[in-house]
């Protein structure tokens, strides 16, 4: 057997050996942290992902032990892979982080910001991209384009208005259905994701696309405005699935008893992780839009959400409660309040003790 060739890459100063043909994005996930470049397009379980959005963009300062003259542009690193002795820049260089911001501005150019009405809030990657990236203002005066929202079958909305033409639906539908169901159509800004004479997408594994959109662009129509993810519960459960394909294994998204949502479970780069069973992590349209009473599942444990977004906030796995510091730097003084809502305000009744109602307050309860 031959013995497999290590090389070394260096990504902010952190030096590690990865197998030959390693791309410099997964092997900065073996580092993990902020030095992993984001991906919008790249998906690590879809064949052929990768290489459009430009968001995971790193200067390389060092090609290679035999050849250290720096790459002169910056290179896509999911798409580029690793030479031995490399040298790679993330967020050490400033060009990077520059060239980030570009690339965000340019996605955020068609995409609306209606993020407080948008079902992908709180786990949209482009949301976090446009946080840590995003400028307040925009500087492009032009129509921005929009399209209708349609319907892909009975359980998928496609609001193409959102698409940030990732390809990442396309490679799904591709690679997990039979036969290939959509596609983009057109060239440049006029591109669109579409159904051929607006077939609907009726494939048993047809759900995943949802999974793999990064943005609100494909969601659920079984979940659409009935929650906002941060106020769901997710949990992880199993069901015995007669799809031969499935691998039955799913994050339920409860509230109360209630499960409003069911996705595939996801890594923290936020992919489909593999089963326990050693199938892939995908999950059929029964499992994903048909089962939905806490009857159908066996419930393991709440997932735990390894993510940097809001969902983790309110979430009860692992958390650490800040210490209270207050009386102790006010030498056991009580904070002195500024507003008591024990009195009649400009807004509650005044018989109405808004802090001890035992419930939630009501329209009644206001004047
Ligand atoms: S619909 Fe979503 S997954 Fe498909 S290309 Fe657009 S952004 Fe990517
Ligand atoms: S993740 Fe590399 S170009 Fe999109």
């Amino acid at each position: 057997m031959s013995e497999q060739i290590l090389h070394k890459i260096t990504i902010d100063n952190i030096t590690l050996e990865v197998p030959a043909g390693t791309t410099i994005l997964n092997a900065a996930r073996q580092i993990g942290g902020d030095v992993t470049p984001p991906a919008m397009c790249y998906y690590s379980k879809l064949e052929g992902s990768g290489g459009k959005c430009r968001t995971c963009l790193v200067e390389v300062s060092k090609g290679s032990e035999k050849d250290p003259r720096p790459m002169p542009k910056l290179v896509a690193s999911c798409r580029t892979t690793v030479m031995d002795g490399m040298e790679v820049k993330n967020i050490t260089s400033p060009k990077v982080i520059d060239a980030r911001n570009g690339v965000v501005e340019f996605l955020l150019i068609n995409h609306p910001l209606d993020c407080p009405v948008c079902d992908q809030a709180g786990e949209c990657d482009l949301q976090d991209l446009g946080y840590n990236h995003g400028k307040e203002g925009t500087r492009y005066e032009f129509k921005r384009r929009t399209f209708h929202k349609v319907d892909l079958g009975d359980y998928i909305q496609l609001h193409m208005t959102r698409c940030i033409m990732c390809f990442r639906c396309v490679f799904a539908a591709n690679q997990l259905t039979d036969k290939r169901e959509h596609g983009i159509l057109d060239r440049g800004d006029h591109a669109q994701i579409a159904t051929f004479i607006e077939k609907n997408l009726h494939n048993d594994f047809i759900g995943n696309v949802i999974d793999v959109c990064p943005v609100g662009a494909l969601t659920d129509k079984t979940f659409r405005f009935k929650n906002r993810v941060w106020f769901t519960k997710p949990v992880d459960a199993h069901r015995n699935c007669n799809n031969p394909k499935c691998c039955g294994e799913a994050q339920l998204w409860m509230r109360g008893d209630e499960v409003y949502r069911v996705t595939a479970r996801k890594d923290e780069w936020g992919e489909v992780k593999e089963a326990s069973n050693g199938k892939t992590g995908w999950i059929c349209n029964t499992c994903r839009f048909e089962t939905k009473k806490v009857s159908d599942w066996i419930i393991e444990a709440p997932s735990n959400i390894n993510r940097h977004s809001v969902i983790s906030q309110g979430h009860y796995v692992g958390v650490t409660k800040p210490t209270e510091t207050f009386n102790a730097v006010m030498k056991g003084r009580d904070p002195k309040l500024l507003m008591d809502i024990h009195d009649e305000s400009e807004v509650n009744k005044i018989n109405i003790e808004l802090s001890s109602l035992n419930r939630a307050s009501r329209s009644t309860d206001f004047k």
